[in-house]
């Protein structure tokens, strides 16, 4: 009998502890479900662009961005605001670069975080502000970053930006080598080569800063133009008063006074 009882015994601490398993498999699956979610905002197809809500950031005890609220969906976006007004802090925001902000910073509904910072990559490309050259030819330099672009589109890209003057041959324009340190090139120059690359990782959304500041106005608005027209969610980061005309403003930053806000 004092036998069978310690076998009974045994056999309840098993039952109990392939009880305790299965929920704690349970557990962890519904843990990975949680974080699968987060990385793939796919899920959620019906909800678009940017939404912020109360995003405020200080730094070193200074405000910089106060309660920005706004919405950026397909079409084109303006943010416009003063030199150091927060413009390309925003941009970090928006891409989980910059995690220290209260207030609610969404992506397709899913939360900002550096976590998100790849997805929102793999569907956003930005011409940032200070563009980064690399060592090679300008096609190297356009195609940074880039996949499978055919050279029809390449040498659109190169029309586009204003490269080909008359009778140049874009091939041989293609291969010019690109002094990395920049001593050869224009800062519109520079700037073109960012805005290229950005367009051609061609992904749905498109984010420029300042786009316009180290262009001629006619070269600046034919390219806002034409994104305008094969973009379906166009950000731009911008002080052009024909810009902010044509297109609205979505986001105004303001440097002094509360921060603001429209949609
Ligand atoms: N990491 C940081 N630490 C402290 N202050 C910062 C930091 N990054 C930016 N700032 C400050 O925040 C303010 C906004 O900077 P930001 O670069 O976002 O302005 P901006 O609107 O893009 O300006 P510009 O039009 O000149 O490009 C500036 O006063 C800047 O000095
Ligand atoms: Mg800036």
């Amino acid at each position: 009998t004092l036998f069978t009882l310690q076998l009974h015994l045994l056999a309840g601490t098993l039952f109990n502890l392939q009880a305790h398993l299965i929920s704690l498999n349970d557990g962890i699956k519904y843990i990975e479900e949680d974080i699968k979610e987060q990385y793939h905002p796919k899920h959620h197809a019906d909800v678009e662009g940017f939404t912020l809500t109360g995003v405020t950031l200080a730094k070193d005890n200074r405000t910089i961005l106060n309660n920005i609220n706004g919405q950026l969906m397909s079409g084109v976006n303006i943010i416009s605001g003063k030199s150091g007004a927060g413009k390309t802090t925003l941009i970090n925001i928006l891409l989980g670069l910059e995690e220290s902000h209260t207030g609610t910073a969404l992506y397709r509904g899913h939360r900002i975080s550096e976590a998100l910072t790849e997805h929102i990559l793999s569907e956003v490309s930005v011409a940032p502000q200070k563009p980064v050259l690399v060592s090679g030819t300008l096609e190297d330099n356009l195609l940074y970053g880039a996949d499978d672009v055919c050279q029809n589109r390449l040498k659109e890209i190169v029309e586009l930006l204003g490269f080909t003057r008359q009778g140049t041959d874009a091939d041989a324009l293609l291969a010019t080598v690109i002094d990395v340190a920049g001593s050869g090139l224009s800062g519109g120059e520079r700037q073109r080569i960012a805005i290229g690359r950005a367009i051609l990782r061609d992904k749905p959304t498109l984010i420029l800063d300042e786009p316009t500041a180290a262009l001629d106005e006619r070269t600046a608005h034919k390219i806002v133009e034409w994104l305008a027209l094969h973009t379906r969610n166009l950000i731009i980061v911008t002080h052009d008063e024909k810009l902010k005309k044509k297109y609205g403003i979505k986001i105004e930053l303001n440097e002094t006074t509360a921060d603001s806000v429209q949609v």
